[in-house]
């Protein structure tokens, strides 16, 4: 029986409770396709300095080094804002997709028809809405050096750097470019290369490898254009490629278009090890009541076992799930409309998990 480790890191707020929902369906995915899951449970984050005073113990990075995929739900929350910024629970995130060099984040804004009522946006504008917004995920501004706040002159100057090297946009040019040969074709970059240099030199590398993939259409737009063309028409985009700054934005953005925020997942890939998450965050505004969307986390579960475990048809399965669930009505608070049957996370995700074994 094929065997997968994987590292469990429920982190703060919503994190635990849409986790384990996810974790439901890994196991009701373990007995429908024969294989077998080991979970290894991590503190990250804000759980992790409460515990050990730090965010990313080392134990922790031991446990992700000796899996085959992390899943993480989410970090950070107000009883650590004021916190030491070396010591932030959001450095811990960013540390631990450094430490995997998980360069590729792959954020798939898909909208499932039941849904269209859900979304904030007209019907006409986003029925068949499908994007994949390809986020730069280890380098740019969230690492650029130098960086901080210091004196000078007699007052605070903060600062953070807009960096790129050329093979950083390369791998990701060719990640871009690879997934839209899988889908529709079309990739749009996206930069401020009318303002920002490093972007420009992130065009002009975009540019030379779409040489070799000359059978994928590739358009450049800039960021603010961006924003604005994926409210107004999103069904222009097929594949978006950007840095790590713009792709956080835009992806949130993105998210409205299937109707929540909770519904987004993601895959960020390119080491040995595949990290996924859905890409909302903690959501302290709800925690703790039962009432969080966990069909991110759960979708980034099929996402692993494309990506990490090459079993493409669980992630048909979990979406084939979600999809029956959501037509027999049910829904969480944040994508309930008129006419439909508010469940809790937890129900969410039994109801979810009973129908992928029942498939
Ligand atoms: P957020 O994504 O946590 O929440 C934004 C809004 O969306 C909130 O109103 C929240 O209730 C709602 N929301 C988010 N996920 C939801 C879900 N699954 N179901 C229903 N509603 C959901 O963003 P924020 O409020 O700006 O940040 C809160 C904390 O989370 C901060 O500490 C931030 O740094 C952290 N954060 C972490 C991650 C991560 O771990 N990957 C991502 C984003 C933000
Ligand atoms: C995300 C989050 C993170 C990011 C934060 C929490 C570091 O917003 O995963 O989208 O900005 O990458
Ligand atoms: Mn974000």
């Amino acid at each position: 029986m094929k065997t997968f480790k994987i590292a469990v890191l429920p982190g703060d707020g919503i994190g635990p409770e849409i986790v384990k929902q996810a974790v439901k369906v890994m196991d009701a995915v373990s007995e429908k396709f024969n294989v077998k899951l080991e979970y290894n449970y991590g503190l990250i984050g804000g759980a992790a300095i409460d515990e050990c005073g730090i965010p990313f113990p080392e134990e922790t990075k031991e446990i992700i080094l000796s899996s085959d995929a992390v899943l993480l739900g989410a970090v950070g929350g107000p009883k650590w804002d004021n916190l030491d910024f070396s010591i932030r629970p959001e450095r811990a995130l960013l540390g631990m997709r450094k430490l995997l060099n998980a360069f590729a984040n792959l954020r798939p804004a898909k909208l499932y028809d039941e849904l269209i009522d859900a979304s904030t946006l007209r019907p006409e504008v986003v029925r068949g809405v499908d994007i994949m917004v390809v986020r730069e995920l280890t380098s740019g501004i969230y690492f650029g050096i130098p960086r901080g706040i210091f004196e000078d002159d007699g007052e605070k100057v903060g600062i953070n750097t807009l960096r790129y090297r050329e093979h950083e946009v390369e791998r990701i040019a060719r990640v871009a470019f690879e997934v839209a040969r899988k889908r529709n074709k079309k990739v749009t970059s996206v930069d401020k290369a009318n303002v920002l240099e490093a972007t420009v030199l992130w065009r002009e590398v975009i540019e030379e490898v779409h040489k070799e993939y000359e059978d994928v259409e590739l358009n450049h737009m800039y960021v603010d254009n961006a924003a604005m063309q994926i409210i107004r028409w999103p069904k222009q985009f097929d594949v978006i490629v950007t840095t790590n700054i713009f792709g956080d934005i835009l992806s949130d953005a993105c998210a409205m278009l299937t109707g929540s925020l909770g519904m987004l997942p993601s895959a960020s890939i390119g080491g040995k090890i595949g990290l996924y998450e859905p890409i909302h965050g903690s959501a302290p505004d709800i925690a703790g009541q039962n009432i969080a969307n966990p069909i991110a986390t759960i979708n980034s579960i099929g996402m692993m076992f494309t990506y990490s475990f090459d079993m493409p048809e669980v992630e048909k399965a979990i979406d084939e799930a979600v999809k029956g669930v959501l037509a027999k009505g049910y829904r969480t608070k944040d994508i309930c409309s008129e006419g439909t049957k508010l469940v809790s996370t937890e129900e969410m995700g039994d109801l979810i998990a009973e129908e992928i074994k029942k498939l």
